[in-house]
C-alpha cells in the first residue's frame, strides 16, 4: 500500500490540466457494451476504478484495452452476464453495469454493492427503473438476478440519483418505444453519457445541464500561489468557485480555464449544502473543507448527499483542524495553521482532501490509503509536484 510523503508550507505555482473525469468514463464504459463492435474512448484517464471496468468488460466476452491515453472495447459479441463478487467489490459503483448487461443481454447478475466509506449505498431506485422498464429482478442472499425483455416506460426517480439516472438510461436505450426519466440526475456526466449514447445511435436528448479540478483549486486555496487548470467547463463548477472567491481566492474563469490565486487570509464562508446538480456538489465537500479549515472564523457544511461523508474530519483534525461533526452539519473552526501529521485516507474525495490540506500545513505529512485516491485521480503527486508542491508517492 502506497503512502504520500508532503512537504507543506510551499506556494503552487503553474498550469496542470485535467484528465478526463472518473464519473463521466464509467458510464460509458457499460455503454460500451451496448454497441455490437469496436469503441474508443479518447482522454480515458488511467485509474484503477477504469481497470476494474475493463475487466468486467473483458469478463462478459468484450475485448477491452488501453492504447495510449484511449481506451478500446469490442462489444461485438459479449458472452457472459455476470459480474462476479470478486469485481463488484473491486468496484461499489459496478451497479452502473446492470442496464447495460440485461438491455444487451436480456438477462443480468451481480451482486448488490452493500455499503462503502460514504455509507449505506442502496440502489432501490435503481432496481426500480429496471423494474419500471419490464425487467423482472429477484434478489436472494446479496444477490440479484435481472431478465426479461424491456420496453419504454414513464420513469419517476424519487431523487436524482446520478446512478439511477444512468443505469435507466442505459436500459432504456435497448427498450422496445420511448422512455422518460423524470427527476433525472443533472450532472456534467449525465450529459456525457447522453452524447456517447448519441455517438454509438441511440435516440436520446434532454439531459443534464466535475470534481478533479477541484482538488486543484482547492490545493492552491490551501497552500496560496496561483494555479490554472485547463481543459475544463468553468460552468460546472459555478457553485465551487463563488464559494472560493467568498473565501477570498481571486478566481478568474476562461473559455476552457479556471485561474484562482490566494495571496491573503483565508476566510470563512456562508453555510455550504450539498445538493444535486447544479447545486454544491458532495464530492468537493470534503477538500472544500480541508482548505478552509485555516479559514478566518468559521464554516458551517451540511453534506445533504450521503449519509456519512465526514471521514476526513477525524484525520484533518490531527493536523490541528477544529472541526464538530453533528450528524449532517460539520462546523469547522478556522485555525491559524495546520502541522504535518501522519493521516490516512478512508475514501477517494477524502484522501485528496488530506492531500489539500497538509499542502498548506507547516512541516511533513504521511498519507497513507493513496490508492482511494488512484481511483478517481491520474497523477495527483505528479500534477502537483509540477505545481511546485514538495509531495512524493512511497
Ligand atoms: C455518483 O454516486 C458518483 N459516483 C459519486 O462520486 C457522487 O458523489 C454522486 O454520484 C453524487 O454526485 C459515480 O458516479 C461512480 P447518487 P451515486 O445515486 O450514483 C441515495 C466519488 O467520490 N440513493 O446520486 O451512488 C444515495 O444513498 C463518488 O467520485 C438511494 O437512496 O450517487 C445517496 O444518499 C462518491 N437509492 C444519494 O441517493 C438509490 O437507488 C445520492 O446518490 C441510489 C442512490
Amino acid at each position: 500500500m502506497s503512502a504520500y510523503i508532503i512537504e507543506g508550507g510551499h506556494p503552487l505555482d503553474g498550469s496542470v490540466r485535467i484528465h478526463g473525469a472518473k464519473n463521466s468514463v464509467l458510464p460509458i464504459l457499460a455503454a460500451c457494451l451496448l454497441a455490437p463492435g469496436e469503441c474508443v474512448i479518447h482522454n480515458c484517464p488511467e485509474l484503477s476504478d477504469v481497470a476494474a471496468s475493463l475487466d468486467i468488460l473483458r469478463h462478459l466476452g468484450c475485448r477491452a484495452e488501453r492504447q495510449g491515453d484511449a481506451v478500446v472495447v469490442d462489444a461485438s459479441a459479449p458472452t457472459g452476464w455476470d459480474v462476479p463478487d470478486a469485481l463488484m467489490r473491486e468496484m461499489r459503483s459496478s451497479v452502473i453495469f446492470l442496464g447495460a448487461i440485461l438491455g444487451r443481454m436480456g438477462r443480468a447478475e451481480l451482486c448488490a454493492p452493500g455499503g462503502c466509506e460514504l455509507g449505506p449505498r442502496p440502489i432501490d431506485l435503481h432496481l426500480g427503473a429496471i423494474r419500471g422498464l419490464g425487467g423482472r429482478i429477484t434478489e436472494d442472499g446479496g444477490g440479484l438476478r435481472a431478465e426479461g425483455a424491456l420496453r419504454g416506460a414513464d420513469l419517476v426517480l424519487s431523487l436524482p440519483s446520478v446512478g439511477a439516472t444512468e443505469n435507466a438510461m442505459l436500459a432504456a436505450v435497448c427498450a422496445a418505444g420511448t422512455t422518460t426519466i423524470t427527476n433525472a440526475a443533472r450532472e456534467p456526466e449525465i450529459v456525457d453519457l447522453q452524447g456517447f449514447l448519441r455517438a454509438i445511435g441511440a435516440k436520446v436528448h434532454g439531459a443534464g445541464s466535475s470534481v478533479i479540478t477541484v482538488a486543484y483549486l482547492a490545493a492552491a486555496a490551501s497552500a496560496g500561489g496561483t494555479v490554472e487548470v485547463t481543459g475544463v467547463d468553468y460552468r460546472h463548477l459555478s457553485t465551487v468557485s463563488a464559494v472560493l472567491r467568498e473565501a477570498g481566492c481571486d478566481v478568474q474563469s476562461g473559455a476552457e480555464s479556471i485561474r484562482l490565486r490566494r495571496d491573503g487570509p483565508l476566510q470563512g464562508v456562508r453555510p455550504v449544502r450539498t445538493a444535486p446538480y447544479p447545486g454544491f456538489p458532495t464530492d468537493a465537500q470534503a477538500p472544500l473543507m480541508a482548505a478552509l479549515t485555516r479559514g478566518k472564523g468559521c464554516t458551517v457544511f451540511v453534506e445533504n448527499i450521503f449519509e456519512s461523508r465526514y471521514r476526513h474530519v477525524d484525520e484533518l483534525s490531527r493536523m490541528g483542524a477544529d472541526i464538530r461533526v453533528e450528524g449532517r452539519v460539520a462546523v469547522v473552526y478556522g485555525v491559524p495553521r495546520l502541522h504535518g501529521a501522519q493521516v490516512r485516507a478512508t475514501d477517494l474525495r477524502g484522501g485528496a482532501a488530506l492531500a489539500v490540506a497538509a499542502l498548506g500545513a507547516e512541516g511533513r505529512s504521511e498519507l497513507t490509503g493513496v490508492h482511494h485516491i488512484d481511483r478517481g485521480y491520474q497523477s495527483l503527486e505528479g500534477d502537483l509536484r509540477r505545481l511546485g508542491a514538495e509531495i512524493r508517492r512511497i
